[in-house]
C-alpha cells in the first residue's frame, strides 16, 4: 500500500518530528519534507540526518506572511505532501494556507483543548492550578488551536512541577499521540460526524 506522504512544519527542537521519523516514517507514512520558519531549528538537522529534504522560509525573505505561506505551500506540493503536520510550528498560518489544504493539516498542542490555547500552554495550566494537563492533536482551522480534536491524552500535573518539568513529563505523551494520529489518517480511519462536524469519528 502506498505510504501517506507527510510534510512537517517545525520551528524548534523537533522532538515530535523525531518521534514521527522513528515510528511511522517508512511504515505507514513517508515524511517527504520538513519546512521551518527558523533557520536554526534543530528540526531541520533531524530531517537532514534522516535523509528528508529540509527547507527554511524566513519571514524576512518575503513581502508578507501570506507570500511566505504560499511559498511553503508550493514547496509542500512539489514534495507531493498529502498531509501537513505541525510539530512545534510556532508561526500562525495564514487563512490562504489553511484553505489550500482543507482537512489536511494537523497540529499537536500541549494542553487539553479547548483549555489553554496559544502560547505557553503548559505554564497556563500551572498558573490556572489545573490538576491534569495533557496534549491534543487536532485538525487546523483558521482559529488558534480551535480545530476539531482528533486525539487527546491526559496526565496528572504535579503540584511542584515548573513548566520545564511538566513539559518533560508531557514529552512521551506527545511523542506517542502525534504518530498515532498520523497512523489513523494513513489508515483512512478518521471521519467527521455528519450531525456535528466538530466531532471526529474513529472507525475500526
Ligand atoms: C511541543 O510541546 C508542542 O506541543 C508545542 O511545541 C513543542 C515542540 O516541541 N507546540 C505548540 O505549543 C503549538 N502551539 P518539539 O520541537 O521538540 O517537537
Amino acid at each position: 500500500m502506498a505510504l501517506l506522504r507527510v510534510g512537517v512544519l517545525a520551528s524548534g527542537s523537533g522532538t515530535n518530528l523525531q518521534a514521527i521519523l522513528d515510528s511511522v516514517h517508512g511504515f505507514e507514512a513517508k515524511v517527504v519534507g520538513v519546512a521551518s520558519d527558523k533557520a536554526d531549528a534543530v528540526a531541520l538537522e533531524r530531517a537532514r540526518a534522516a535523509g528528508v529534504p529540509a527547507s527554511v522560509f524566513p519571514l524576512g525573505a518575503y513581502p508578507d506572511r501570506a507570500a511566505r505561506d504560499a511559498a511553503i505551500g508550493d514547496w509542500l506540493d512539489a514534495q507531493g505532501a498529502e498531509l501537513v503536520v505541525l510539530a512545534g510550528y510556532m508561526a500562525i498560518l495564514t487563512p490562504g494556507f489553511i484553505r489550500r489544504f482543507p482537512d489536511k493539516i494537523i497540529n499537536i498542542h500541549p494542553s487539553l483543548l479547548p483549555a489553554f490555547p496559544g502560547l505557553a500552554a503548559v505554564q497556563q495550566a500551572i498558573d490556572y492550578g489545573s490538576k491534569l494537563f495533557g496534549a491534543t492533536v487536532h485538525f487546523v482551522d483558521e482559529g488558534v488551536d480551535t480545530g476539531a480534536v482528533i486525539l487527546q491524552s491526559a496526565i496528572p500535573l504535579p503540584p511542584d512541577a515548573d513548566s520545564a518539568a511538566a513539559l518533560s513529563l508531557l514529552r512521551p505523551i506527545e511523542h506517542a499521540l502525534l504518530p498515532d494520529a498520523i497512523r489513523l489518517i494513513a489508515a483512512g480511519r478518521l471521519s467527521r460526524d455528519p450531525a456535528n462536524p466538530r466531532r471526529i469519528l474513529i472507525t475500526d
